[in-house]
């Protein structure tokens, strides 16, 4: 039996990939890079915006409505979406197989099984994480002979007012610290030299004494490990100490991930998170003076609900002062149930679109003026 696995989305959706690929390796299974000579397709998907979801229901439709080289196939779809439709989706795809949501992955195996044997529409969307998917440290397959992606929590607590995550994803839960030290030493093994920690908020990593610095700490001091980067950064939680730290630690990346998301005060409070444009100015200036060199990127998005040109301005002007190293810019799209899905989206997409191009052209003469340093 093979299998194609296609992957949409963040870092924690290409480490889910991997743990099911190491799970199907396990049980048997081969992989393929050809949809058509596949006897099982999997979509690995992402739902925080809208047009990737759409994206990846309507590829992978097409797909379960051809035959293959190799006559019946069975299809599943995984991650945030399955999550986010639940038995919703077999009316875009009625031919689809089996869902499974991203906290239970370890279950999926097995419902390839119940599939084989004739079970059809196979729902497992509890969004609860098993202890066994917390704590279980799988080796899996890692896509890379020396760069390994590492969960150290899973979930998120934020409930930012745009944001599906806490919907798709659950609660916050932190994995042990000495599963993690466990986990990074056997990769070290593996001549594994470089490892990025994974998390929606990884500053708030907390389990009993350890906390995100202690955790960086630890790592730090494992041998053959060579670098050590982290992913996401929340505004609201990243430290002074969380900086001296990435000074003091000599194998920490000097580079912080914190979404800006907007720049107006006002919409800030809206999208419920936590800080201020001043605030986010003051924590940048520590930052480089705290880390020199260090490199700083963020997500920003435009045509938030009620978003003037004042609000847009405000963000462009934080833009131009911050010079960031990277930034990816989103147009805002309603993601219910996320709170903002109930304020009407109000800006025109000729407007989303225009403010899009001004902020990813202001990002791109500093890419260029940079290069040019
Ligand atoms: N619309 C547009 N962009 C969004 N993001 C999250 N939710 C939405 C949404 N509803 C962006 C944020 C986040 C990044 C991963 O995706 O900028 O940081
Ligand atoms: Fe990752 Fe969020 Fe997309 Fe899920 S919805 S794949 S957590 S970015």
């Amino acid at each position: 039996m093979r299998v194609f696995l296609r992957t949409f989305g963040c870092q924690m959706n290409v480490r889910d990939s991997e743990i099911l690929r190491g799970l199907l390796e396990e049980a048997g299974y081969a992989f393929t890079d050809e949809p058509e000579n596949a006897d099982v397709i999997i979509f690995n998907t992402c739902s925080v915006r809208e047009h990737a979801e759409h994206r990846a229901i309507s590829i992978l439709a097409a797909l379960a409505r051809k035959k293959g080289n190799r006559g019946r196939r069975i299809t599943g779809l995984i991650g945030c979406v399955a999550q986010h439709k639940k038995e919703e989706i077999f009316k875009s795809i009625p031919k689809l197989d089996f869902i499974c949501g991203p906290a239970d992955l370890y279950s999926v195996p097995d419902i390839i099984a119940r599939v084989r044997n004739g079970q059809k529409h196979i729902v497992n969307v509890r969004n609860e994480r098993t202890a066994r998917s917390v704590e279980y440290v799988n080796p899996g397959h890692r896509g890379s002979k020396i760069h390994a992606f590492v969960n150290i929590m899973y979930g998120c607590d934020n409930f930012c007012s745009y944001c599906i995550v806490p919907y798709v994803r659950g609660k916050e839960v932190s994995r042990s610290s000495k599963d993690i030290i466990k986990e990074v030493k056997d990769l070290a093994k593996r001549g594994i030299r470089h490892v990025t920690l994974l998390g929606q908020n990884v500053n708030s990593y907390n389990d009993r004494d350890c906390d995100f610095v202690k955790l960086l700490d630890l790592i730090n001091n494992i041998g053959s490990i060579d670098k050590i980067s982290f992913l996401t950064s929340h505004p609201k939680d990243a430290s002074i100490r969380l900086f001296k730290a990435m000074r003091d630690l000599v194998k920490v990346d000097k580079h912080l991930h914190l979404p800006l998301q907007s720049g107006s005060d006002r919409i800030l409070l809206l999208m419920n998170r936590g800080y201020t444009a001043k605030g986010y100015r003051g924590l940048i200036k520590k930052y480089r003076e705290l880390v020199p060199g260090g490199r700083i990127t963020t997500d920003i998005i435009v045509g938030y609900p009620s978003e003037t040109e004042k609000d847009f301005r405000d963000t462009l002007e934080l833009m131009k002062d911050i010079r960031f190293d990277g930034a990816y810019i989103f147009k805002y799209s309603p993601r219910p149930p996320a709170r903002s899905s109930e304020l009407k989206d109000d800006v025109p997409i000729r407007v989303k679109k225009e403010r899009n191009n001004i902020l990813l052209n202001t990002q791109k003469e500093f890419y260029k003026e940079k290069a040019g340093a």
